[in-house]
């Protein structure tokens, strides 16, 4: 029977984190309960306490987590103590149009951090001054000193652009704040309880939406912060090879940008990235394992990578270290976007890459270039009997980029693919796709 998680709104993660988890949690257990009859589900809080200290957004056996901690050391930097990094590039990679897809590269020199294709690295933010500002001015006070994330004191405005979450909304905070608002509305919300209610509520409104249109009496600065969920660092897939760029980590970031409520919004760590870094700004990183997105052991394993938007990154880090190997691979990317002419992330670096063959094959999909939208799952239906000569060769595929649609359809397409060309049963073919994740064949990044 398949177990399905899904991690407390409390639980100390952004959206994309949790859903990231919820993702990899499900993947991993069912894998457990598929080849295990009759285990048991673990709780889900128990993977949750072992996580909190260490994990931005990866699950971590108790294992992997000693590991890190000895490869981190007392001495080296880590969550509790990131690396104040230097951005050395910073560049949008779309052409005129709505979409915005910074490339990043950020120094890691003297920090002792490393790395391998396939980790991310975790990006504190710090909250746009504006919003800040905003909120501090309909606040009853201004001046007073308030702990940060760690109980040591400073300034309202510090804590609220370096230690609090004031995007996005959970039922936790509101819940908090309507114990100290006398807001109709907000009472009637917390006491009907309703799932659909919670989400149309919290959906495009952040910490400002609260501050205006209900506010609450808070005695002091001190008990208004205490509502707040600490700031947590964002994660993102490393776009680069250690070997190829030493000392340098870089990141494609996709610009979060929204309207909702009569507000222009952005997401706070995507806009921190794109439009807050100066000269000045040392924005704190440290790197985040993920063993569970590794380019095959023997380097002669074709590669089949699936990487469409921001799923790119840790393709283009992979391209990056297959150019260097000696042992070539076969491999074969698929990447989309909307228009080619303005949405071909590392168009250069691509062609390049086809051109000294260091990538086989390449399908792009234009999403939005003609009437019917194309996805990359449409080109591997269109190319599914080459895939399924691939796949008995024993080549890899990786998924990287949107966990919520493009995962889940290109799951959809390997099961096909594998009924249709494999001969296989629905029970057949199940049975396949789990050998292939326990061989390390099937591996996603996906948020
Ligand atoms: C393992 C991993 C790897 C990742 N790699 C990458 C990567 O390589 N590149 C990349 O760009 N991202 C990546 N992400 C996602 C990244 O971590 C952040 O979640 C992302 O950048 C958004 O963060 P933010 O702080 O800008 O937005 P936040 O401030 O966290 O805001 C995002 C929230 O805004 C709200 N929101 C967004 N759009 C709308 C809308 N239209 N209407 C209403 N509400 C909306 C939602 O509540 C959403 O959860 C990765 C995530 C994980 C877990
Ligand atoms: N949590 C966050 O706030 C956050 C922030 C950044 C990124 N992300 C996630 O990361 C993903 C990547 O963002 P991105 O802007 O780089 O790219 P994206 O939005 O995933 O779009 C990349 C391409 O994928 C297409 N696509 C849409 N639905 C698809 C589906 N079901 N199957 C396959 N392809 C599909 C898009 O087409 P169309 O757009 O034309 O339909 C587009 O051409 C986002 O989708 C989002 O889930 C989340």
């Amino acid at each position: 029977m398949a177990i399905k998680i899904q991690l407390p709104e409390d639980a100390p993660f952004t959206p994309a984190q949790r859903a990231w988890l919820d993702d990899f949690l499900n993947q991993t257990l069912n894998e457990a309960s598929a080849s295990t009859s009759g285990s048991k589900a673990v709780p889900v809080t128990a993977l949750q306490s072992t996580e909190t200290s260490n994990a931005a957004g990866h699950a971590k056996s108790i294992g992997q987590q000693e590991e890190t901690h000895k490869q981190e050391g007392s001495e080296g930097y880590s969550k509790k103590r990131p690396f104040p990094s230097t951005v050395l590039n910073n560049r949008n990679l779309n052409g005129p149009g709505p979409k915005q897809t910074h490339h990043l590269e950020f120094s890691l020199e003297g920090s002792g951090l490393q790395y391998e294709v396939g980790d991310a690295l975790a990006v504190f933010p710090v909250n746009d001054p504006v919003l800040v500002d905003e909120i501090i001015a309909n606040l009853p006070f201004t001046l007073e000193e308030v702990p940060d994330r760690d109980g040591n004191d400073v300034s309202l405005r510090e804590a609220l652009l370096e230690h609090y979450e004031i995007g996005a909304l959970s039922k936790i905070v509101v819940k908090k704040w309507q114990a100290q608002s006398a807001s109709p509305f907000l009472r009637s919300l917390v006491e009907a309880d309703n799932a659909e209610a919670w989400k149309d509520f919290c959906s495009g409104r952040e910490l400002i939406d609260l501050v205006i249109d209900h506010p609450a009496n808070f005695n002091d600065a001190k008990k208004f912060v205490s509502v707040l969920k600490k700031l947590q660092p964002r994660l993102y897939s490393i776009a680069s090879s250690p070997k190829a760029h030493p000392g340098e980590v870089h990141l494609c970031v996709g610009v979060v940008r929204y309207e909702s409520h009569g507000r222009k919004r952005g997401g706070v760590c995507s806009t921190f990235m794109s439009e807050r870094i100066t000269e000045d700004t040392r924005p704190k990183v440290f790197v985040h394992q993920n063993k569970n997105f590794r380019l095959p052991e023997d380097p002669s394993t074709p590669v089949i990578m699936v990487g469409p938007g921001t799923g790119i990154a840790p393709f283009r880090a992979f391209l990056e270290q297959l150019q260097l190997n000696e042992t070539k691979s076969r491999n074969w990317l698929f990447f989309g976007n909307p228009h080619a002419a303005t949405d071909y992330l590392y168009q250069e670096e691509i062609e390049a890459f086809l051109a000294d063959g260091t990538l086989e094959r390449l399908d792009l999909a234009w999403s939005r270039d003609q009437q019917t939208k194309v996805y990359v799952q449409n080109l591997m239906e269109q190319r599914a009997a080459e895939l399924w000569q691939w796949l008995e060769q024993g080549a890899c595929l990786y998924v990287c980029g949107d966990a919520s649609r493009m995962a889940k359809d290109v799951d959809r397409a390997l099961h096909q693919l594998i009924i249709d060309h494999g001969g296989k049963s629905e029970n057949e073919v199940k049975e396949y796709v789990s050998e292939m994740k326990k061989a390390k064949r099937y591996q996603r990044d996906v948020y």
